[in-house]
């Protein structure tokens, strides 16, 4: 079963929003499965404390690279064929491509940081791939890999029907959404557009297609000028 294997001090964080509505209900239909493993049982003091200050001076304290790294092996004897990401604003951008690979890779591990983060060694000596979900700071690793997981299990086969699978495609064929309607009509004053209500499903398509790449030129420019968008889909 597709699992994700989240490393963590705040194991009381899980699995939060990712317990209700879409990723709730897989979750309780055995489509995919959480293990959450307390780092701090692998703490070797009294206090349990996992973090210590950094080494050269400075504000904050980092996590300690022979608890991190007793905790990771751990998870690795269990699970030695996923793969292992470290949830970092330093990371590699997050894109739904590699979201598309974790949902047909069996599942993740992921080593959430707290403080100011992990003793670098950690990062070099067990591969970790860093990954970050945007240019912002969180307050740890926690709510990044929930966003993973999330964006994951929807790929899971039996976890969506075939309504949104065209959403992703935003992403994969390179544009953004067109914008959506439904009743009523007419809503303060601002009525759907008439092609939608046309009939003309050739026409509409158009209509969505041209509105897709307006929306993406204007907010992405970026999205806009990289690869060569697929025809949209009626
Ligand atoms: Cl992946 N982790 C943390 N802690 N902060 C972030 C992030 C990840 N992506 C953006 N900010």
């Amino acid at each position: 079963m597709w699992t994700a294997c989240v490393l963590t001090i705040l194991p009381e964080m899980f699995p939060g929003p990712l317990g209700v509505s879409l990723a709730g209900q897989a979750l309780a239909d055995g489509l995919w499965r959480l293990d959450t493993i307390n780092i701090r049982d692998f703490a070797k003091d009294r206090h349990r404390s996992v973090d210590d200050t950094p080494a050269g001076g400075g504000p904050g304290m980092v996590m300690r690279a022979d608890i991190l790294g007793a905790a990771i092996d751990g998870a690795r004897t269990r699970y030695p064929d996923l793969p292992l990401i470290y949830p970092s604003p330093r990371g590699r951008p997050l894109t739904q491509a590699r979201i598309r690979e974790l949902s047909e890779d069996g599942g993740v591990i992921l080593l959430c940081g707290r403080f100011e983060g992990v003793d670098e060694r950690i990062i070099e000596a067990r591969q970790m791939e860093e990954v970050s979900i945007g240019d912002y700071v969180l307050s740890g690793g926690e709510l990044a890999a929930m966003v993973m997981i999330d964006a994951t299990i929807r790929l899971l086969p039996g976890v969506m029907g075939a309504a949104d699978s065209a959403l992703e495609e935003s992403f994969e064929n390179g544009l953004l959404e067109y914008p959506h309607y439904t009743r009523p009509r007419e809503w303060e004053g601002r009525a759907i557009p008439d092609v939608l209500l046309s009939g003309d499903h050739k026409r509409i398509a158009e209509w969505r297609r041209q509105q897709a790449e307006a929306i993406t030129r204007e907010r992405r420019p970026d999205l806009a000028r990289s690869g060569t968008p697929k025809p949209a889909k009626g």
